[in-house]
């Protein structure tokens, strides 16, 4: 079973890693700090759950789940993510990340900063539409009707299939938006984020979505 490196432990990145373990998967969290600093939530999540370095846990990931302040992307390494499968959940809030040129003027979006920056791993943003707090409360099982649906957006399809299938797992239909380009049509404000919707709502919300110039 693949092993799951976070990079972020706060909201969601906790809520992910207990989400993981609770389906049967390894565990590896960081933060901007020392791993001391996760000594709770490492005893809180269980024996399947250690803290490392960021360094060190996306060295360890098979799954690589980045999920920090957008701002911080530049620090997250490159290295040991080369070719990997990393997970993005960032949202840019420019109060919390600063103006971000290319983001204000939405000639880019979120997932493309973080490939162009991690030119050989396969970004796929997913997770970043949903309150942490429902990433344990709303799965469901495969088939379930009204099941909630989460979108993903990625330029690799291989490496869609894999979280999409991680997603089924956690109890989540997907959604593809298409290729991290098309992640603006899931960002801040538009009607598919932070409601919970199933995947033919997903469907229409995404399809309605308008560029910020556009509102
Ligand atoms: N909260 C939500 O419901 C939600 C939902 C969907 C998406 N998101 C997005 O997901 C991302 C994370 O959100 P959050 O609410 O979980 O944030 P958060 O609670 O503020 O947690 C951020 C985490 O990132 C860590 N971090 C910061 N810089 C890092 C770095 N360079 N390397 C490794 N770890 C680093 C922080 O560590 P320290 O404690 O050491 O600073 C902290 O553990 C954001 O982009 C957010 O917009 C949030």
């Amino acid at each position: 079973m693949a092993i799951i490196g976070l990079l972020g432990a706060g909201k969601i990145g906790s809520q992910l890693a207990r989400l993981a373990v609770a389906h049967g998967y390894d565990v590896v969290v960081s933060n901007s700090r020392a791993p001391e600093t996760l000594t709770a939530l490492v005893a809180d999540l269980g024996p399947k759950a250690r803290a490392a370095t960021a360094v060190d846990a996306a060295k360890a990931g098979d799954i690589v789940v980045v999920t920090i302040p957008l701002k911080n992307y530049p620090t997250v390494p490159v290295e040991p993510l080369a070719g990997k499968i990393v997970i993005d959940t960032n949202n840019y809030y420019p109060q919390r990340d600063g103006h971000i040129a290319e983001l204000d003027n939405e000639s880019t979006t979120t997932s493309e900063l973080l490939q162009a920056y991690l030119p050989t791993s396969k970004i796929v943003k997913a997770f970043n539409h949903i309150y942490a707090t429902q990433l344990t409360t709303d799965g469901r099982p495969t088939g379930t009707k009204n099941r909630r649906a989460l979108v993903i957006a990625g330029d690799d399809p291989a490496a869609k299939a894999t979280v999409v299938r991680l997603l089924d797992e956690f109890g989540f239909d997907a959604v593809d938006a298409g290729p991290l380009k098309e992640g603006w049509r899931i960002q801040r404000d538009t009607p598919g984020y932070g409601p919970q919707r199933t995947a033919e709502e997903l469907r229409e919300d995404l399809a309605a979505a308008k560029r910020y110039a556009d509102r």
